[in-house]
């Protein structure tokens, strides 16, 4: 199983937490797990080194901090393991320009840079997602395309993740099998969280207001805030209803995703009570989850020295399964062999 996120924040936020992240965590139990902090995707956007460096650090500090156990899983940074980028290359090599272009995520984002800000490193980005999961390919080669490669994502990677295996099928049809063929793993329910000030759109580090993204560091005071202050319609019953309630149903679906408990369950507990005390108890619930893992964040980011080391060998570990894949991908390309 693999999976990556952007470090193109200081912090993570709940859509990321409830969408991926926690399934990140869950499924270390039971899966051989790889988690990449994708730097190299995070260029492809104008940005400074500086704070890259930092958010790449943050970022592995808060993935430990939920729970990602670097003895278990094989925790990394995608730049610190080069084969990204050469198979990132090869699957270039065999994408349309118009498969490409169809991707409705490069649509919105080049239409937010500009002409002169889309760059073509934002145009080939999902391919490099297809490289970072078909590396991880179990037993890569023959009898690939059989076993099982799963990539625990939100609702807004799904065409990627379709690119991803239509690649991987191509490929193996013109070079013999070399890749699993990926699949989606999407939670139900917390797909897609969307954002407090504007429920119909997704929340996104993009956001154009803060007060519509609830981030994992922040401190309990502004969460509770952002979530009073959250955008729901001038009725007062708590009911789930996407079309006329986008704003309550919203903070159902997190409240039943962070406490386990059913969306009727919750509908029923707040039948009669309003708006007020169902938001109450989801701000309690939000901080007393991330409360901990913030905590935990900070106490590892001030011992950097064991982060690097971590990371280190988390990138020794995946290097080892991407050259395997690679000295399958280099032979059935036809590159001459190396020593
Ligand atoms: P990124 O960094 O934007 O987001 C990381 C993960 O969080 C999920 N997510 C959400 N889920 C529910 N509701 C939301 N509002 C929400 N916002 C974000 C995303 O679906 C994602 O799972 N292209 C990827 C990074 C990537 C990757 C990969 C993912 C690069 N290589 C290989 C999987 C496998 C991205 O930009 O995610």
């Amino acid at each position: 199983m693999l999976s990556g996120i952007q470090p193109t924040a200081d912090s993570f936020h709940l859509g990321n937490y409830l969408g991926a992240l926690r399934q990140w965590v869950a499924m270390q139990e039971t899966h051989q797990t790889f988690y990449c902090v994708v730097d190299l995707h995070a260029i492809t956007v104008r940005h400074d080194p500086a704070a890259l460096r930092r958010r790449t650090k943050i970022a592995a500090a808060q993935l430990l901090a939920m729970g990602v156990d670097p003895e278990r899983a094989t925790l990394f940074v995608q730049s610190q393991v080069p084969e990204h980028a050469e198979l990132g290359w090869i699957l270039g090599c065999l994408t349309g320009f118009g498969e490409a272009g169809r991707m409705t995520q490069f649509k919105d984002k080049s239409a937010k840079q500009g002409t002169a800000g889309t760059t073509v490193g934002l145009f080939t980005y999902p391919v490099l997602q297809a490289a970072d999961i078909l590396l991880y390919t179990p037993g890569p080669g023959e009898g690939a395309a059989g076993r099982v490669l799963r990539v625990p994502v939100g609702e807004d990677q799904r065409q990627h993740l379709e690119l991803t295996r239509t690649l991987a099928q191509r490929f193996n049809q013109r070079f013999g099998e070399t890749f699993a063929i990926p699949e989606a793993y999407i939670p139900e329910g917390a797909a897609k969280i969307t954002d407090l000030q504007e429920p119909t759109a997704k929340m996104s580090k993009s956001a154009s207001s803060p007060q519509g993204i609830i981030d994992v560091l922040e401190e309990p005071g502004p969460m509770r805030k952002k979530i009073m202050r959250a955008v729901t319609d001038t009725g007062t019953e708590v009911r789930y209803d996407e079309e006329n309630k986008a704003g309550i149903t919203n903070l159902l679906r997190i409240y039943s995703a962070l406490s386990g408990t059913a969306v009727p369950e919750l509908e029923q507990r707040y039948a009669g009570s309003g708006y007020g005390q169902f938001k109450k108890d989801l701000a309690q619930l939000v901080v007393d989850t991330f409360t901990p893992i913030r905590e935990r964040t900070h106490k590892l980011l001030a011992d950097e020295d064991r982060l690097d080391r971590i990371l280190a060998d988390g990138a020794a570990r995946a290097r080892e399964a991407a050259e395997r894949t690679m000295e399958v991908v280099r032979d059935r390309v036809g590159f001459v062999g190396r020593d």
